[in-house]
């Protein structure tokens, strides 16, 4: 793997380098080039004036030079020569040796050339020029500064250090910086571990407000989720043990005294059979309500088709009404035609069923549960209220939970598991509905479920 520090800190190493380097070089070379032109339109000028002055000499002559010269200032010169047109020098403060710039401008053009050797910049130039009689001359100048070498020197020394410092102080923040950043990004890893390895409790504290911040508080969200699903899980494992490991205890207890019971009657053995025979139905309801709950869970959908609420309704009254006759309970059906809703039969079979069922067994003798099915504009609703026992306002928040039930001794002797309501609730809540439970005057509950209207022409009817 390579380190984000290592790329990060190779492109601002590499942004330096350029940097140093131009800052190094740039100002040096723009600046000499500036003294190289100085000096040639200097010293040129200074030669032209010298030349047209000495072609004002009848013959060149050593004697007419130093006249002419002295009434220039050639001071700044280290060195200035003519030389007559067999290239003899005829003047010259300096080392007597024929330049080779005089030489060059004996054959008839002027000629400059400058060099910059760190301690001076070394310019010479020479021009020719013909005096009276007619015979040809040129002159040379030579100037040594050291001055403006040293100027510049200095400058590109304190430019140096200066950008030495700065690349200096640009790689220490640099550092601390990507430091800083790799920490928040490591302790991020780190706590994925952490949570990666089951520790779902785990949250990562979170400082600033940057996008690491969010990653932060996203990972932190999603690590909640994870924390929740796991719980519910677990207690949902646990309760759907414990609801199967109760009827499993009666049955064996019940097949067991009537095994280790040698002279037992007729009577007796029929009566534990049927019992066990109850509580095994007990077990076949509760694991197909396992299943119906594992299939909503799973999001797998049956393709919607339009469903009639009203047929439905009907359908499962047909295996409602002997319960209801032995609850002495009435129903009552307020069925408006043209509900219908794009869904899945079954699961609205399990709505209609599960409902109507709680409000008959949850009922009082000479009771009544009314089913109500209407619908308007954008809903279609269904309303089954009863006159039963109610179920109180602390409960109604947990009602569609998992096995829960308000009076367990009553729901179970009732065959109830306590999945009942998640199920309605689920496939609800699975086909777009929304589900509610309030209380029905003057006693019992009333859940109203309401569907949302299909458009026209989508249930093809
Ligand atoms: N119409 C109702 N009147 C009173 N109590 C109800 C009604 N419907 C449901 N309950 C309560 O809600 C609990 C959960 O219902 P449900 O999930 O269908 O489970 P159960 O298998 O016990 O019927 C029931 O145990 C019961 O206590
Ligand atoms: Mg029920």
């Amino acid at each position: 793997m390579r380190s984000i520090r290592v790329q990060f800190f190779s492109i601002i190493i590499a942004v330096l380098l350029i940097l140093l380097v131009l800052l190094n070089t740039y100002p040096l070379t723009a600046s000499r080039d500036l003294v190289f032109q100085e000096k040639e339109s200097g010293m040129l000028s200074q030669a032209t004036v010298i030349a047209s002055s000495l072609s004002g000499l009848d013959s060149i002559s050593r004697a007419g030079i130093v006249e002419v010269l002295r009434l220039m200032d050639v001071s700044g010169y280290g060195r200035i020569a003519v030389a007559d047109d067999k290239g003899q020098l005829m003047y010259d403060n300096g080392s007597g040796e024929l330049p080779e710039e005089l030489s060059r401008a004996l054959e008839g053009k002027s000629v400059f050339r400058s060099v910059f050797d760190e301690s001076a910049f070394v310019s010479a130039c020479a021009m020719p020029f013909s005096v009276q009689n007619g015979s040809l001359g040129a002159v040379y100048l030579y100037e040594r500064d050291e001055e403006r070498a040293a100027l510049i020197m200095t400058v590109q020394g304190r430019i140096r250090v200066a950008s030495l410092i700065i690349a200096g102080l640009a790689i220490v923040v640099v550092l601390g910086f990507s430091e800083l950043l790799l920490r928040r990004i490591r302790e991020l890893v780190r706590s994925m571990r952490i949570v990666a390895g089951g520790d779902y409790a785990h949250r990562l504290g979170v400082r600033g407000r940057d996008e690491i911040s969010e990653l932060g508080e996203e990972f932190n969200l999603l690590t909640e989720r994870l924390d929740e699903t796991e719980r519910q899980r677990r207690r949902f494992v646990s309760d759907a043990s414990h609801e199967l490991k109760t009827p499993l205890a009666s049955i064996r207890l019940l097949a067991d005294s009537v095994v280790q019971n040698e002279n037992v009657d007729m009577a007796t053995v029929r009566e534990f059979v049927t019992d066990i025979g109850h509580e095994a139905q007990r077990l076949q309801r509760t694991t197909e309500e396992l299943l119906d709950l594992s299939r909503l869970d799973d999001g797998v959908q049956v393709l919607p088709e339009p469903v009639d609420l009203k047929q439905v309704t009907l359908d499962a009254l047909v295996l409602l009404r002997p319960l209801a006759v032995e609850k002495q309970v009435k129903l009552q059906l307020e069925l408006d035609d043209g509900c219908v809703i794009m869904a899945n039969t079954d699961d609205m079979f399990h709505v209609i069923f599960n409902l109507t069922e709680n409000a008959v067994k949850y009922n009082v003798p000479d009771g009544y549960v009314r089913l109500q099915l209407s619908a308007d504009e954008e809903n279609v609703t269904l309303s089954v209220s009863d006159s039963g026992i109610g179920i109180p306002e602390a409960d109604r928040l947990n009602i569609f939970s998992r096995f829960y039930r308000v009076d367990k001794a009553r729901s179970r002797a009732s065959g109830g598991s306590g999945l009942g309501l998640s199920i309605v609730h689920d496939a609800v809540i699975a086909h777009g509905g929304s589900i509610s439970v309030g209380s029905n005057k003057p006693q019992g509950s009333v859940f109203i479920v309401k569907f949302p209207r299909p458009g026209d022409g989508e249930t093809g009817i």
